[in-house]
């Protein structure tokens, strides 16, 4: 299945390689730590995968479509793709935040309307958590009204809202480790992921897990985690999306742990994979 959410960042480009390296090497399934639109889970649709994300909206949408609460999104609110309308449902979204009120079907109809219609599908907020990405002006953008084959897979899956470093994945999955890039600023969530973050992602406790980890090409990065102990190649990946819309040919870093130089040379190699460290 495809993801229900255009997301900065997202792993689409990836999830045959992904894919192909699982059944290759015997593992049956995936957990995120970073999840966001969650290319590679809903395309894997494995028993048991964990989707974790920050994002208290993203993670509230995946629950209520999860629990049936959606039935159809133009029940809940009204969904014309009109400037005006736009406004009005950011505005009434931004309400919910202020109000501590946001974690509803109501508040999940919204926030997908938004992802669906904003300025290059961008989820960014500001200091004080509110939303401020402006009208996509698309002539026809895609909103789904009911979420009936979504609902179907997220009962296979297990969501939940934590700071990747207190989410718990103690299954043997392979984990996936997507983290907001360094260097380029998306600003998923108000509070920004420093280079902290970036060190601290890459010692993460994985429980012996195998791991594969995407983030920018940037030297720090690729030293990084040659540092932990991470076998380090990069890939080819589509032109990117940034704050600003400007969109920049990328190489990416793909680093990875308990998969051999030989599994990811194959599993990766229409994606020009060359191994680094
Ligand atoms: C590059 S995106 C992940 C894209 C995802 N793999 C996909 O295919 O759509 C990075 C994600 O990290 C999330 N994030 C940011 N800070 C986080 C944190 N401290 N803990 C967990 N998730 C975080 C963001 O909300 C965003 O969804």
């Amino acid at each position: 299945m495809l993801p229900i959410l255009r997301w900065a960042g997202g792993k689409s480009f990836v999830t045959n390689n992904i894919d192909q390296l699982l059944k290759s090497t015997g593992h049956n399934g995936v957990d995120e730590f970073f999840a966001g639109a969650g290319a590679i889970s809903f395309h894997l649709e494995k028993e048991g995968s964990i989707l974790n994300d920050i994002n208290p909206h993203l993670i509230n949408l995946y629950k209520q479509i999860q629990s049936g609460a959606i039935k159809s999104i133009s029940d809940c609110i009204n969904i014309e793709n009109t400037k005006e309308n736009f406004l009005k449902n950011r505005e009434r979204f931004n309400f919910l935040i202020k109000n501590n009120d946001y974690l509803n079907e109501e508040a999940a109809a919204l926030f997908y309307y938004i992802n669906r219609t904003c300025f290059n599908g961008l989820c960014r907020f500001n200091k004080k958590g509110l939303y401020n990405v402006g009208w996509g002006q698309l002539k026809k953008p895609i909103i789904k009204n009911s979420f009936d084959g979504e609902r179907e897979l997220f009962e296979k899956f297990i969501f939940t809202n934590l700071s990747y470093n207190s989410a718990s994945m103690k299954n043997k999955h392979v984990k996936i480790i997507d983290p907001p890039y360094f260097d380029v600023f998306v600003g998923y969530t108000s509070k920004g992921f420093t280079l902290q973050d970036q060190v601290a992602t890459s010692e993460l406790n994985l429980n012996e897990s195998p791991a594969l980890a995407f983030n920018s090409s940037h030297p720090k990065m690729l030293e990084l985690y040659a540092e932990n102990g991470w076998s380090v190649f990069t890939i080819k990946a589509p032109r990117r999306i940034s704050c600003n819309g400007d969109r920049k040919k990328a190489i990416e870093m793909l680093a990875v742990k308990m998969f051999s130089d030989k599994e990811i040379l194959h599993a990766f190699k229409n994606k020009e994979v060359v191994k680094i460290y």
